[in-house]
């Protein structure tokens, strides 16, 4: 609409007053139900960088002829701060959108949002032939259209424009499958969010077929319909610069003869929320950042040296990983798991240990795991949950009891520490007595201590 909108002001046709609403500290403006009568009060959105217009009507200006801009609209265009469009809760007529779209080539609008919002009907496409676009980023959230498939050729006329693109979402909308030849227009594409639809392991080899999205460096696949681990594998081996791809929310399960080695790039995996018994193999062989939170876990036996980050939370961990088998990690969540006590040895080994946090464990009080926590506490920062979510789970008269306010006595929780000092007091105290009883035997006694 609002390239409608700005064309109406363009032309002079502003009006009364309308419904937007300037929020300066937020640099944002939101337009509420614009109607001709009310497209005057668009003027104080043009000091905004993001500009946000929700419901209203278009459709009723598919039919409005839109003529070629004059100079003076052109330069009134280009001198706009405005850098992000949100449109919501709009009908929107493909064939309008296709004929505004060209004038956003003499703004400086890098974003485009479309949120819940129907697209109708088809553009024609073809005028957009010869434009370049200042938009990097497109998304799209909760929309409908007509299918893509069968159109490859109308959007094709947009290739100038979406080889450059940078960034590209299309979320919540019921997205089955991207056409193959879809993607290879995508030449520049650097982040693909296709969450919250319904691709299949099936759907995911003709989207990224030989050619497609060469540069994609993030990919967003969460919350899809998405089971077997060794097919989305296979599917990702055109991607060679894949660094980071999000498979949360997932139902993905293993396939033990699976051979398949992840794009090499890959270093940000996301295996959250799949209702998993055990970490998945292979992973990608230099990870640096895992997530595999909100799971079913029971035990983590996997060794990865270049691993900086590890989200464990929402499991079912009896015991905190060995940090020896992660030289590098520098933060470690274990909340929410069935963690009894962080152990003393393993606390003194941090290395590049900072962020840790391990809230809403059943603390065992009674001796190392208040002791544990308490030496952590004091040698990293626990979290936002430090202290009031590590309670005391055991012995009884514990329960429930801040992991904190515990008194860990040092003798009984770690006597290797304590123990060790006094046998070593003793050995030369003995032989010191030793000494003393061989100098005494010619006679001369003196008291031993003093030796
Ligand atoms: C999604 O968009 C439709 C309109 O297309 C709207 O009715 C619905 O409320 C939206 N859903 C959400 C969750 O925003
Ligand atoms: C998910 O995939 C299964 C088969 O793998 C299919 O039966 C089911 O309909 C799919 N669900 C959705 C929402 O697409
Ligand atoms: C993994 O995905 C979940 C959502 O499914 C998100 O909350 C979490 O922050 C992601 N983890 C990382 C490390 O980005
Ligand atoms: C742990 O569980 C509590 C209660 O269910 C929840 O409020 C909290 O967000 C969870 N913390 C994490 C890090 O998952
Ligand atoms: C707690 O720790 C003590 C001493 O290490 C041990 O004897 C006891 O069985 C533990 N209790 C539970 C519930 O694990």
């Amino acid at each position: 609409m609002n390239v409608a909108v700005l064309l109406l002001l363009g032309l002079g046709l502003l009006e009364a007053e309308g419904r937007c609403f300037f929020s300066r500290t937020q640099d944002h403006c939101v337009c509420y139900n614009l109607s001709q009568e009310s497209v005057g009060s668009i003027i104080q959105c043009l000091a905004a960088t993001v500009v946000e217009f929700r419901g209203g009507e278009l459709e009723r200006y598919a039919a409005f002829p839109i003529s070629d801009l004059d100079p003076s609209t052109t330069e009134m265009l280009g001198s706009l701060v405005i850098r992000k469009i949100i449109f919501g809760d709009l009908l929107v007529p493909e064939i309008l959108l296709a004929q505004v779209l060209r004038f956003f080539s003499y703004t400086q609008v890098q974003e485009l949002v479309f949120e819940s919002c129907i697209f109708k009907g088809r553009g024609n496409w073809a005028e957009m032939v010869s434009d370049d676009l200042p938009i990097l980023s497109l998304r799209f959230h909760n929309v409908t259209s007509a299918p893509l498939t069968g159109r490859e050729q109308g959007f094709s006329s947009l290739s100038s424009w979406l080889e450059t693109l940078q960034e590209l979402a299309v979320t919540g909308s019921h997205v089955t499958s991207l056409p193959c030849s879809i993607g290879r227009l995508f030449r520049a594409l650097r982040s693909l969010d296709v969450a919250q639809n319904s691709l299949g392991d099936e759907s995911l080899m003709p989207t990224f077929c030989e050619g497609a999205f060469p540069q994609l460096q993030v990919l967003s696949l969460q919350c899809n319909n998405l089971t077997s681990y060794h097919s989305v594998c296979e599917s990702m081996q055109l991607l060679r610069e894949l660094q980071h791809l999000d498979l949360s929310q997932n139902k993905l399960m293993a396939d033990p003869s699976s051979s398949c080695q992840w794009p090499v790039a890959l270093r940000i995996f996301n295996l959250s929320d799949n209702g998993l018994d055990e970490v998945l193999t292979p992973l990608p062989p230099s990870l640096e950042v895992l997530d595999v939170s909100c799971n079913h876990l029971h035990a983590v036996d996997i060794s990865l040296s270049s691993l900086k980050k590890l989200f464990l939370s929402q499991n079912m961990l009896q015991a905190a990983p060995s940090i020896r088998d992660y030289p590098m990690l520098d933060t470690l969540h274990l909340d929410n798991n069935s963690i009894t006590e962080l152990p003393w040895d393993e606390v003194k080994l941090l290395g590049h240990l900072r962020d840790v946090t391990a809230a809403g464990n059943p603390y065992n009080c009674s001796c190392s795991g208040a002791g544990g926590v308490q030496a952590l506490a004091g040698l990293v920062h626990l979290g936002q949950g430090w202290p009031q979510d590590y309670k005391c789970h055991s012995p009884p008269r514990c329960q429930g009891r801040l992991v904190k306010d515990v008194l860990v006595s040092v003798l009984q929780c770690n006597s290797a520490a304590v123990i060790a000092p006094v046998c070593i007091a003793l050995i030369l105290l003995g032989v010191a007595g030793t000494v003393c009883l061989v100098r005494s035997r010619p006679g001369l006694v003196r008291p031993c201590l003093r030796v």
